[in-house]
């Protein structure tokens, strides 16, 4: 892997160093600075990680410049037309596309594991009916190790793959717990008879008074956008993952600590932040106004569901959303003005100097609210939505993690504090 060097040379001493550079099969080539510390004596700067990999991996690729995304080398576009979630929750975890025998297997594996412990369900009603569902989350994802404890053998493969099964079956359970508790209806059962998608909505709307028929178009709406979702690299909830997982903890807290760097405004909640923001811009005669307000920098507004850290193109996942809003929007006979209000958001901003200047392109929660407002799934269940799909990516990473030799990650700092002084009696302080 390391056939080229790079040299570092530090001119007080004299002294020089090779880097190893670090290939991977496609991607940009990496500097191993490892040896620095040890030999030069320096730590290496990099707030917000913009320059730094953390770790090796086998499971997705991002080509930010050109607008490619590859879950496992397959094109997030060709998944995304012909493939399911569950199929795509195998190709993540396991490394290849499912024969049909092992995906049906999959499949019964997943819905064996979709009910929780009728305790867990006490635990979600003890929370005040208007708790936000992603602080619920975090809080009961976590709980779930209470519930595991004799399979939490983080040396035991079996309980690792285990865990990981039980975290994607269990998650849409406790998110339509969440909302249930929310809106004062009782519990709702997983059906067995239905599918990934289809058992969700059903758990999420159907009430003991009423027939409920799962809408096709909406279960398929619902897996198109669980498969765009489902994982993004070294994002920050993944990073998290990783971090939390480096430690030895077990799996569930590892996804809690992924759900509460999810749920930030500047990562997964910009799709509930989207909302608000279309909301607020209410007209399209604002939109000039508000991208103004996005340019001015003593302005902390931004456009939220623009930008991204790696993409400096249009994010492909945004291009395949777009493009299903209206073919959703269109079976389900709805008509949202907040789509054209979207849209001449994103004409607007792509023809400013500003915007394409610093390459700020709509990523996949621009649209993405727009679909789920449509399949009746409220504004403050959007970023749960996302976490339900992203399970899949963290327990792909955490597995991939907790099958290669790694340390824990611990990052250094600068220090810029004050340097040693003496300790001084209370009194004598003034
Ligand atoms: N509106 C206005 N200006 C923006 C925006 C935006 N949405 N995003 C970035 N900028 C500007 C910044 O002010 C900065 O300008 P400067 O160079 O003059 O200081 C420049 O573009 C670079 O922005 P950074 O914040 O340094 O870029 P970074 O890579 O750290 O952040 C991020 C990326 C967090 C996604 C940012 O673009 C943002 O806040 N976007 C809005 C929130 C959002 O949509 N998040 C979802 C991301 S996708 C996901 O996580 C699922």
């Amino acid at each position: 892997m390391a056939d080229k060097k790079v040299y570092v040379t530090d001119e007080s001493s004299g002294t020089q160093l090779n880097l190893p550079v670090i290939l991977g099969t496609e991607g940009e080539p990496t500097l191993d600075i490892k040896a620095l510390p040890s030999t030069l004596g320096y730590f290496t700067y990099d707030p917000g990680f913009a320059a730094t990999a953390a770790c090796t991996s086998k499971i997705t690729f991002i080509d930010g410049g050109k607008g490619i995304l590859r879950y496992r080398g397959y094109p997030i576009e060709q998944l995304a037309e012909r493939s399911t979630f569950v199929e795509v929750s195998y190709l993540l975890l396991y490394g290849e596309l499912p024969t049909e025998t092992q995906l049906n297997h999959f499949r019964d594996e997943l819905t064996y594991h979709t009910m929780v412990n009728e305790q867990l369900n006490h635990f979600i009603s003890g929370f005040h009916y208007d708790a936000h569902p992603m602080a619920m989350m975090a809080g009961v994802v976590g709980s779930l190790a209470a519930f595991y404890h004799n399979r939490l053998d983080m040396e035991n493969p079996e309980h690792r793959i285990l865990s990981a099964k039980r975290m994607i079956a269990k998650m849409p359970t406790i998110a339509a717990a969440c909302y249930r508790h929310h809106m004062g209806w009782p519990v709702g059962y997983p059906q067995n008879s239905l599918r990934f998608c289809e058992r969700f909505l059903h758990m999420m709307f159907s009430v003991p008074a009423e027939t409920y028929e799962v809408s096709e178009v909406a279960a398929k709406a619902l897996d198109l956008l669980f498969i765009l979702h489902a994982d993004h690299e070294q994002n920050a909830s993944t990073s998290t993952v990783r971090l939390v997982g480096s430690t030895g903890a077990n799996p569930y807290a590892c996804v809690a600590a992924g759900i509460s760097a999810l749920w930030g405004p500047a990562h997964g909640g910009a799709n509930e932040a989207v909302l608000e923001m279309l909301d607020e811009i209410g007209d399209i005669s604002n939109v000039p106004k508000y991208v103004k307000r996005a340019k001015d920098k003593s302005d902390p507004f931004r456009l939220m569901g623009f930008g991204h850290r790696v993409y400096k193109n249009y994010d492909p996942r945004a291009t395949i959303i777009r493009a299903a809003c209206y073919e959703v929007l269109d079976e389900l006979g709805k008509d949202d003005p907040m789509m054209d209000l979207a849209m001449e958001l994103e004409r607007i901003a792509l023809e400013d100097d500003y915007f394409v200047e610093k390459k700020l392109y709509p990523n996949v929660d621009f649209y993405s609210g727009i679909i789920y407002k449509a399949l009746g799934i409220p504004v403050s269940m959007f970023t749960v939505m996302f976490a339900i799909a992203r399970t899949v990516g963290w327990v792909s990473q955490w597995l991939e993690q907790c099958e290669t030799p790694t340390k824990i990650g611990r990052p250094r700092q600068v220090y810029a504090g004050p340097v040693e002084r003496r300790y001084r009696a209370l009194h004598r302080r003034s």
